[in-house]
């Protein structure tokens, strides 16, 4: 009797499949095959604010796995120090992965197609797309908050999010091998940052979080996953904003949370890994929290 499924791992046989069908034949030497399930050989991807913080921890973490080139996108026309120098310990660890660099707005939506289409071009495919650009504004009073802020946050987190997805999801349609889009959200979508007053930001995040399982819901018979993820407070530039100006907020944020401190970057090294990957290629419209249990209390 056929098994009642109606699709296979590229890896088959894999799992208890593969320990049955070797059962009956000690000469075979089973290879471990979980962590092939992670890599992320020959993908081509984009991460949006790439050029620091999150997007080019993720980016990283996605090169190492294997990917044959990430894009980063961002506002500055040269990258980094910290980006380049990261793309050089790419280059000496020789496993054919690319770091590459496009300064582009995010929220010019015919740039960013545009940048995307011509990635399309020269790599021939395109697998990955993470969405991490973003900004925080400072403490302002919700009834008093300025309509022209509040636009510009959501026009970064929300809008800017939107475009970036559209652009990769475009070159995945047009590739027809499916891909993973992976919309950097945040717990601040679901939960209010006691004593924050965020509202754009937190808005702003909330959206993506149904953008992520709207967008889902349509691509989904395309094998285009779409994903949100919610950090919980990291040490980036974007907090470094909030924590170097008001050191006893260290102390406040980690005991917001069960494990009493805040997050590192590569914190998520593992959890985008497993989101742009067939790990994960029953996962689809779900938002993956990784705040150190921040929404537990
Ligand atoms: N750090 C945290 O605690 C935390 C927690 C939850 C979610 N997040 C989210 O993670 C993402 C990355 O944040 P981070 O902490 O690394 O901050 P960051 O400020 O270090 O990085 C954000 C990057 O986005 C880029 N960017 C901003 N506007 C852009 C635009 N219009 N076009 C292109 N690039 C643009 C910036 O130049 C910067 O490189 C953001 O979406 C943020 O909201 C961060």
């Amino acid at each position: 009797m056929p098994p009642a499924v109606q699709s296979m791992s590229p890896l088959a046989p894999i799992g208890v499949s593969a320990a049955l069908e070797t059962a009956n034949d000690q000469s075979v030497k089973p290879k471990p095959k979980i962590f092939d399930e992670f890599a992320l050989i020959d993908r081509v991807g984009i991460v949006s604010g790439g050029n620091r913080g999150l997007g080019l921890e993720m980016a990283l973490a996605l090169c190492e796995a294997g990917a044959r080139a990430i894009y980063c996108f961002d506002l500055p026309a040269t990258p980094s120090e910290e980006w380049q120098k990261t793309q050089n310990y790419i280059r000496k660890m020789d496993n054919g992965s690319r770091l590459e660099y496009v300064s582009v707005d995010v929220t010019k939506q015919e740039d960013v197609w545009k940048q995307a289409k011509d990635i399309g071009d020269k790599e021939g495919r395109m697998d990955i797309c993470v969405a991490a650009a973003g900004i925080l504004k400072t403490h302002t009073d919700c009834l008093t908050y300025p309509a022209e802020q509040f636009k510009a946050v959501l026009d970064v987190n929300t809008n800017g999010v939107l475009y970036t997805a559209q652009a990769a999801g475009q070159q995945m349609r047009r590739y027809g091998k499916g891909g993973s889009i992976i919309l950097i959200a945040s717990m601040s979508g679901s939960i209010t940052n006691r004593d924050h007053a965020w509202v754009s930001y937190n808005t702003s995040k909330s959206a993506v979080l149904q953008m992520a399982r709207s967008m889902a819901c349509e691509l989904g018979t395309e094998n285009i996953r779409v994903n949100s993820l919610s950090p919980g407070h990291i040490y980036t530039s974007m907090t470094a904003a909030y924590l170097d100006t008001q050191p006893h907020l260290l102390e406040k944020w980690s005991n917001l949370n069960p494990m009493g401190r805040i997050g590192r970057p590569d914190e998520l090294r593992g959890v985008v890994t497993w989101l742009a990957s067939d790990a994960s290629s029953f996962c689809t419209g779900s938002d993956i929290l990784v705040s150190g249990g921040h929404h537990a209390w």
